[in-house]
């Protein structure tokens, strides 16, 4: 069976709490329901993953090559600042889809720029965590799991 890894950086543990007016409710465990819901009916296994620290989501990016088909990314402000994370993704070499809770391009300029894009295979945002579900999707249809 085809598995994803879904991993979220830094600041992504406090959904549901963290600035509701622009993250929603939601929390990342119900957004882990909903992913697990959705690869379900792809038939796929994920495993979904956060951590607040840069190394640790280059460790895991690393480990995906040998356990995973791809990966759903939301990198949380590194996506802004982090050239390891891109240099990461480039050596994989694994298809990723970049996932914004928010739309990053309505926001402030710094979040204008992503260091993920670049090496995505694309890249969702603006739709609140119906934007992992949209991933899973369009990753199943990559992957031709469907
Ligand atoms: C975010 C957008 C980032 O700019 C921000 O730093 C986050 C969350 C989002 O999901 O909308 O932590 O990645």
């Amino acid at each position: 069976m085809t598995s994803v890894l879904i991993l979220n950086g830094p600041n992504l543990n406090l959904l549901g709490t963290r600035q509701p007016e622009v993250y929603g409710s939601t929390t990342l465990a119900d957004v882990e329901q909903m992913c697990r819901a959705a690869a379900k009916v792809h038939g796929m296994d994920i495993e979904f993953a956060q951590s607040n620290h840069e190394g640790t989501l280059v460790d895991q990016i690393h480990a995906a090559k040998t356990s995973h088909g791809g990966i759903i990314l939301n990198a949380g402000a590194y996506t802004h600042t982090s050239i390891a994370l891109m240099d990461a993704i480039a050596s994989v070499e694994l298809p990723v889809i970049e996932v914004h809770l928010s739309n990053i391009h309505a926001r402030e300029t710094f979040r204008h720029k992503s260091f993920i894009a670049p090496v995505a295979l694309g890249q969702i945002c603006g739709f609140g965590a119906k934007g992992y579900v949209l991933a899973l999707d369009a990753l199943a249809e990559h992957l031709a799991i469907t």
